[in-house]
């Protein structure tokens, strides 16, 4: 693992190194990407860095310099033998007071970087008694206030499953904690429409790109409950990729199914193809 802020590569990555004033430990003032190495290399950098740049500009933390994280990318996955990795960016908006005002920075930018087991191809979800809300003022921005998250995560965990979904205030499906949802029915691959509140996934964009081009795949909103009746369900994020489901809570799903299958198939043979799609 390294670990690299604000410019500099520290000597070990769990050196004592962020100030503790940062806004971004305070009260989760910041924002985050996520990024995939493959081969060593970044997968897909330059839109995990257009979304931390729209995520930042949602949040009102101003622009992040994304030439100083390609830099710290550059430095942290230098010299690190991975096949597969995560990169992890944090961008806070710096030290500020001890409650929500904010200071007046400057950011903080954090790169960590460690190499990674690739996600299992099969896997199980778990659905959660809380919701996304998609009217609040974080919807659809990729920030560290994600504790709502973790405490999803280990309701799922706790009932077996590596992933919490839920759904929005409307009752809609909307994703996972850290991955959006797609499911199968009548043939069609359909996964919900941002509206539904959802992060704007890399992955899920890609999916919709590449399976569509073979596949019949359409964003479009339905009731949680859809998930009893899926014939397939697919979770599409950065370490999972392309993820066959094969069990929503008590319920057992065919996985991978055929759908499952060919996305999966398509989705390596073009990730192979193209390293910053
Ligand atoms: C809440 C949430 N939804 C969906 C995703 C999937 O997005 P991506 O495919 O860009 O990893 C993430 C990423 O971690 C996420 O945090």
């Amino acid at each position: 693992m390294k670990a690299w802020l604000n410019g500099r590569l520290l000597d070990s990555p769990r050196d004592p190194a962020v100030n503790v004033l940062d806004h971004g430990i305070v009260v989760g003032d910041g924002v985050f990407e996520t990024v995939a190495v493959v081969d060593g290399r970044p997968f897909a950098l330059t839109r995990h860095l257009e979304r931390l740049m729209r995520s930042a500009e949602g949040l009102g933390i101003g622009r992040p310099d994304l030439d100083l994280v390609r830099t710290g990318v550059a430095a942290t996955c230098e010299g690190q033998d991975m096949p597969f990795g995560r990169i992890r960016i944090t961008v806070t908006s710096g030290e500020g007071p001890l409650g929500s005002p904010r200071g007046d920075g400057p950011q903080t930018v954090i790169v960590v970087t460690e190499p990674a087991e690739r996600a299992a191809s099969v896997s199980s979800i778990v659905t959660v008694p809380w919701v996304r809300n998609e009217r609040g003022a974080l919807a659809g921005l990729k920030t560290t206030s994600y504790a709502e998250n973790a405490l999803m995560v280990e309701y799922a965990r706790a009932r077996g499953g590596s992933e919490a979904v839920m759904a929005n205030t409307r009752g809609e499906l909307c994703e996972g904690t850290g991955s959006n949802i797609m499911y199968a029915i009548d043939g069609q691959l359909v996964t919900p429409t941002l509206e539904s509140g959802c992060l704007a996934g890399v992955t899920r964009a890609l999916a919709i790109e590449w399976l569509g081009a073979e596949l019949d795949v359409v964003e479009r909103d339905a009731p949680i409950e859809v998930l009893q009746e899926a014939d397939e369900v697919i979770l599409l994020g950065t370490t999972r990729n392309v993820q066959a489901i094969e069990r929503v809570d008590d319920r057992e799903v065919p996985a991978p199914g055929p759908l499952a299958r060919a996305a999966q198939e398509i989705w390596a043979r073009a990730q192979a193809q193209q390293i910053d799609p």
